[in-house]
């Protein structure tokens, strides 16, 4: 648990209790995939900014829990289906359920959470709520597909680039906070500054996830780096330096993205470095960060509110 966890402590275990209670099945395989992947933990920051955004704007009830649950089972659908995409082999410290089960069961256990998740918004009884959610987990999809549309192709500018971010990142971020508004019966002003936090928040912590990328430790990030490189993923620190990196060593980079593979992925990492791209990547962060917390200005103050200060915080300086 991070320190801003403290703060709804009692809530975030009565969260992670109800995501074993409903990853129950009558096929084994369904239990053994969903237990193997949500029992390797995870940060869980989408179901905890559920329950930071509803306290901060008063929430007594106990719906968030199911929903915080909800969120969590629509994030870990979207990796089990993106470690398939990406050919990703490690996963929150341990090999991923398509190395360990292949891609069909881990597509169709995807499936199952996304549609659990739909089951249990069902017993929320909100109409709002469904809306946010399947609208944006049809966001996620098309963001997904959009990457896979881009993939292998250097031309792929900033704005494309933050296209993708946003829908396949950000978006859940925003649901998350924004949810978590409509649960407490905040305004309809107040739902969209929660959404905004969750916007620029969900954006710093992709950005950071695509520089890790070129410059984490896969044992503290419990997966793989390098992987967007391999799949030919055209990510701001790649396309950063095409444009800012001498002419040859654009062209390298170029290569390795139309290309996609491992091979040269020490020449890159050292193009990367030197052309300033993680430095501007991590100032892009460090911007959306800022303008997250500055979109708290109007919430009182509360140690729900300070937590969300710190986790915008996190997701510039985390290295996991
Ligand atoms: C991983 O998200 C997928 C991205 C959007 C980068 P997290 O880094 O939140 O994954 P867990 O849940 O903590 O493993
Ligand atoms: C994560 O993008 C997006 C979703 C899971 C929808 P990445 O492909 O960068 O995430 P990691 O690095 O595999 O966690
Ligand atoms: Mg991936
Ligand atoms: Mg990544």
């Amino acid at each position: 648990m991070l320190s801003f966890h403290q703060v709804v402590k009692q809530d975030f275990e009565a969260v992670n209790q109800t995501i074993i209670d409903q990853l129950h099945s009558d096929v084994d395989l369904v239990e053994n995939i969903g237990h193997y992947i949500v029992d390797a933990g995870g940060k869980r920051l989408r179901p905890l900014l559920v329950l930071l955004m509803a306290k901060s704007f008063g929430y007594q009830g106990h719906q968030h829990i199911d929903l915080a649950a909800i969120i969590e089972f629509i994030h870990t659908a979207t990796l089990l289906h993106d470690d398939v995409v990406d050919i990703s082999s490690l996963r929150r410290g341990r090999a991923t359920a398509n190395a360990k089960w292949g891609n069909a069961p881990s597509v169709l256990v995807g499936d199952f959470l996304y549609s659990r998740a739909f089951q249990m918004m069902v017993a929320i009884q909100s109409m709002d709520i469904m809306a946010i959610l399947s609208d944006t987990t049809n966001v996620i999809s098309e963001g997904e597909v959009q990457q896979l549309v881009n993939a292998k192709n250097p031309e792929v500018d900033e704005q494309n680039y933050l296209g993708v971010i946003h829908k396949k990142t950000a978006a859940l971020f925003e649901a998350a906070c924004e949810t978590g508004a409509v649960i407490a019966g905040a305004s309809v002003e107040q739902r969209a500054q929660a959404k905004q936090y969750g916007y620029h928040i969900g954006m710093a912590f992709q950005l950071i996830d695509d520089a890790l990328d070129y410059h984490g430790s896969a044992e503290e990030l419990g997966k793989n780096v390098g992987d967007d490189l391999a799949e030919g993923k055209p990510t701001l620190p790649l396309i950063f330096a095409i444009s800012n990196a001498n002419k040859d060593d654009a062209n390298i980079i170029k290569q390795a993205i139309a290309e996609g593979g491992l091979d040269k992925l020490d020449q890159i990492v050292s193009i990367v470095n030197n052309s300033g791209a993680l430095e501007y990547v991590n100032a892009k962060a460090i911007e959306q960060a800022n303008l997250a917390k500055e979109v708290l200005a109007d919430l009182p103050s509360s140690e729900f509110k300070t937590a969300m200060i710190e986790l915008a915080d996190f997701s510039v300086q985390r290295s996991f």
